[in-house]
């Protein structure tokens, strides 16, 4: 049985359309015929630059946020049966785990049932950019703070602590918003561009403080608010050798206070005030194949926080059909800047 798929072949070159096999599930997995599959930054990064996979592992299926319907499933699964909704996130260290593909494998503890009255395409704005700032908050290769579900959390008083989010107006940014509403953040303050409609956004996602990121004395208006008591704080958006030097410069100066980060980047030293009890930066992947014990809760707690309202699902386009052209201007739109809506491909549709 074959199948349309857009294939990387080389690292720098666009995604080509291929017939590809389609696989057979394994003893814990799934195979899903692919509905909608949303794309990310990371998606235009491994195409242009190889980031994150394996160069052996070229072709390369690109697109992590799958949704679709159970089409078979492995000798030992029990939890999900033929024709059921779900939504995943494709493992990036194999290389035709991708969802730029009418069929593919997931691993079953890794995949949530979809709630009734959300669409294929709603939920697949969410699995990258949610798990990303899940694992960000509350592993510990991020901000390793008690997460949502957990012992600890009942005794870890979030309501006396405050989050600063740099990159509000991010989807990853949006997510963690969401996330430190969710666990009870006392201020959550985020830097984004303030326009009416964002600040409005971003205040409906759990936002106390919106500051206009590109406000000259946004650090000042920033420590008006936090004092010097920061602990916490999240950049989702910023990487380059100095990138990070804002945020661990609004961390505090007498306790020591961790800064997670979605991107690698450095500390201008010499603008970071006096950090009397020292600093941390924390680059986290979010990945529920990298972090499983997480990852497994995070999809069993997700459909859950859905349904309640608590998580929201992000604004979208469609492309329909696996078509070459209009899937790699849609990366295209990452790597040239800008302001992106987030693009789902639909891989059965015709385009
Ligand atoms: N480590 C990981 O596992 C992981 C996972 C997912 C994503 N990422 C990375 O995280 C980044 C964000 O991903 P995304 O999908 O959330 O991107 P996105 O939604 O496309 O974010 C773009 C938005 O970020 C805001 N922004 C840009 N520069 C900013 C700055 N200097 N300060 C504050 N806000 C700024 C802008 O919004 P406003 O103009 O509205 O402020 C911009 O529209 C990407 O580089 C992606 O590759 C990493």
């Amino acid at each position: 049985m074959s199948q349309k798929a857009l294939v990387l072949e080389k690292f720098g070159t666009p995604l080509v359309l291929q017939t590809r096999p389609i696989p057979e599930p394994k003893q814990h997995q799934i195979l899903l015929k692919i509905i909608a599959v949303g794309l990310n930054p990371h998606d235009q990064k491994i195409r242009d630059y190889g980031i994150i996979i394996n160069p052996d592992h070229l072709p390369y299926i690109t697109g992590n946020d799958i949704a679709g319907v159970v089409e078979n499933i492995g000798p030992d699964v029990t939890a999900f049966k033929r024709g059921d909704r779900v939504f995943a996130q494709a493992d990036t260290s194999t290389p035709d785990g991708g969802g730029t593909q009418q069929y593919t494998v997931v691993l079953a503890d890794l995949v949530a049932p979809i709630p009734r009255f959300l669409s294929f395409g709603e939920v697949a704005t969410l699995p990258t950019i949610a798990m990303a700032s899940f694992v960000a908050l509350f592993h510990p290769s991020g901000l390793g703070l008690p997460a949502p579900y957990s012992k600890e959390r009942e005794s870890f008083d979030y309501q006396r602590h405050n989050l600063l989010v740099i990159g509000g107006g991010s989807n990853c940014g949006k997510l963690a918003i969401q996330f430190a509403r969710l666990v009870g953040f006392g201020k959550i303050i985020t830097l984004a561009a303030k326009t009416p409609e964002k600040e409005a956004e971003l205040k409906e996602l759990g936002a106390t403080h919106i500051l206009d990121r590109r406000a000259e004395d946004v650090a000042e208006q920033c420590r008006s608010i936090i004092g010097d008591g920061l602990l916490y704080a999240l950049d989702t958006v910023n990487h380059g050798p100095t990138a990070h030097t804002l945020g661990v410069s609004l961390l505090s100066n007498r306790e020591k206070g961790t800064l997670a980060t979605l991107l690698p980047g450095g500390v201008d030293e010499s603008k970071v005030g006096n950090k009397a009890a020292g600093y941390e930066v924390k680059f986290s992947q979010g990945s529920g194949h990298l972090h499983r014990e997480l990852g497994q809760e995070f999809w069993k707690h997700l459909p859950g926080w859905l349904e309640v309202g608590k998580i929201r699902t992000l604004r979208y386009r469609t492309i329909n059909g696996l078509d070459e052209k209009v899937v790699n201007e849609a990366l295209d739109v990452y790597r040239d800047g800008g302001s992106v809506m987030k693009a789902n491909v639909h891989p059965h549709e015709s385009s």
